[in-house]
């Protein structure tokens, strides 16, 4: 089959890797020309694990284009892969969707399916399917909610290797179906059919819950500071239940990247749409929010003279295996730590600083001129490198000995027979 993915991100350009990967024909087109340019000369403008090999590996069945008329002309399944950012109100900006229908309207000629991959608000693909429906003839198309679950960092194997196939139509649309399965023949996951909006909120629902496991963690976390107890014992006990899972359940300073924050917040302001009361999602955001603010003030209490101090800020990205910083709580304590007025030296091995003024704040080049006279170390991301540092090196390199475990990744014991004094999230 020959498929048009519109928008060149992290989901687009997996989706287009994977796709060529099942044998079809891909064409990924984007507006943005530089990008464009940057794919077909073979460079990757993200970094994800696997996704240049598995880009390189199709070439022949991708190509990169700006013309976008061109592509949906030529494609029997267009793929919706742009971008669908938060606005202030914490509602989502369709922006770009609208473009792509005013795309689709002025190029179909031939049958399409239509297939929206962006997370998109419940009730999205019902206007979708509307508005195509007053510009072009309703046979022409039909559009099928198929949202992704890819994680930054294991999206190439996560999209190889889904638990599911989620698919949401209309109920007259009695083509879609046979369409997905050749689509994604090769996949071995179930497909999980629903209705458009049953797809959009079945999305959002699970990034809902995965959010809420990380806050309901983080909440446990103080009740476990309060009583001595280390939650990452708690954790581990109530992992083992099969109904709770063992994933999801590691306190630390809170969920970031481009879709926990967004996806929570747009689900909250979609139920306020429809006046339903939604105190969960209110809770895990309220949670999420105050997780930084929570080590900061423990930091001022145990370094009272914090803002005259040299503190090393260890990751930089929203988790480890991406330059992502999008959302990222590694960032939102480096500007706690900038209102201060300490002297912050921060270390990531692939992302960067946002542009901009984030205050007395240097990005190092490397671990050592970063934690060197630092009174205090603050591992904000969990970085396998940062894990597995020589503890006896940082011993001589730092002025002080407090080391702030954001993600509890380090072992507690060991820091502490080594002089260190270690601050974790709920480690009792
Ligand atoms: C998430 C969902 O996992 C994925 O299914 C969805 O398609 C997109 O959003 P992603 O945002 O890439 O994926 O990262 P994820 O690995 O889920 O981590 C999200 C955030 O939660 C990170 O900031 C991470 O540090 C944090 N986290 C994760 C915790 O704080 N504790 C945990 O136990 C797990």
């Amino acid at each position: 089959m020959k498929v048009c993915v519109i928008g060149a991100g992290y989901v687009g350009l997996t989706s287009s890797a994977v796709i060529a990967e099942l044998g079809h024909e891909v064409i990924c087109v984007d507006k943005d020309e530089t990008k464009i340019n940057q794919l077909n000369s073979g460079l990757i403008p993200i970094y994800e694990p696997g996704l240049s090999e598995l880009l390189n590996k199709n070439a022949e069945r991708l190509s990169f284009s700006i013309d976008i008329e061109k592509a949906i002309k030529e494609s029997s399944i267009i793929m919706i892969a742009v971008g669908t950012p938060s606005l202030p109100d914490g509602s989502t900006n369709l922006t770009y969707i609208y473009s792509v229908i005013e795309d689709l309207a002025s190029s179909i000629e031939s049958y399409k399916t239509i297939i929206t991959k962006s997370t998109v608000p419940p009730g999205t693909n019902e206007m979708i399917d509307s508005m195509l429906s007053t510009k072009i003839k309703p046979s022409l198309f039909n559009v099928v909610s198929n949202p992704e679950f890819l994680r930054e960092g294991t999206a190439v194997k996560d999209m190889l290797f889904p638990d599911k196939t989620l698919i949401g139509i209309k109920p007259s649309d009695k083509k879609s179906i046979d369409i997905m399965k050749k689509l994604y023949q090769g996949l071995e996951a179930p497909f999980i059919i629903t209705t458009l909006t049953g797809a959009e909120l079945t999305k959002y629902a699970s990034n809902a819950f995965l959010a809420m496991k990380i806050s309901f963690i983080n909440e446990i976390a103080r009740l476990c500071e309060a009583y001595d107890v280390d939650v990452m014992d708690v954790a581990k006990g109530i992992g083992t239940d099969p109904r709770i899972g063992s994933q999801f359940l590691r306190a630390g300073l809170g969920y970031g990247g481009s879709c926990f924050p967004k996806d929570v917040s747009s689900l909250h302001h979609t139920a306020q749409k429809k006046k339903v009361q939604t105190p969960i999602l209110e809770a895990i955001q309220d949670i999420n929010r105050t997780q930084v603010k929570e080590y900061i003030s423990k930091l001022i209490k145990l370094v009272p003279e914090l803002s005259a101090q040299k503190i090393a800020v260890l990751g930089i990205s929203f988790k480890p295996d991406t330059d992502d910083i999008r959302y990222s709580k590694a960032i939102e304590v480096i500007e706690e730590l900038a209102k201060i007025g300490c002297e912050i030296h921060a270390y990531d091995p692939i992302a960067f600083l946002p542009k901009g003024n984030l205050g007395h704040v240097i990005q190092g080049k490397d671990l050592d001129s970063v934690i060197k006279d630092a009174h205090c170390l603050f591992i904000a991301t969990e970085w396998t490198e940062f894990s597995t540092i020589d503890w006896q090196k940082v011993k001589g390199l730092m002025s002080g000995n407090i080391i702030v475990d954001g993600r509890n990744c380090l072992n507690k014991e060991n820091l502490e027979k080594m002089g260190f004094y270690y601050l974790g999230v709920g480690r009792g």
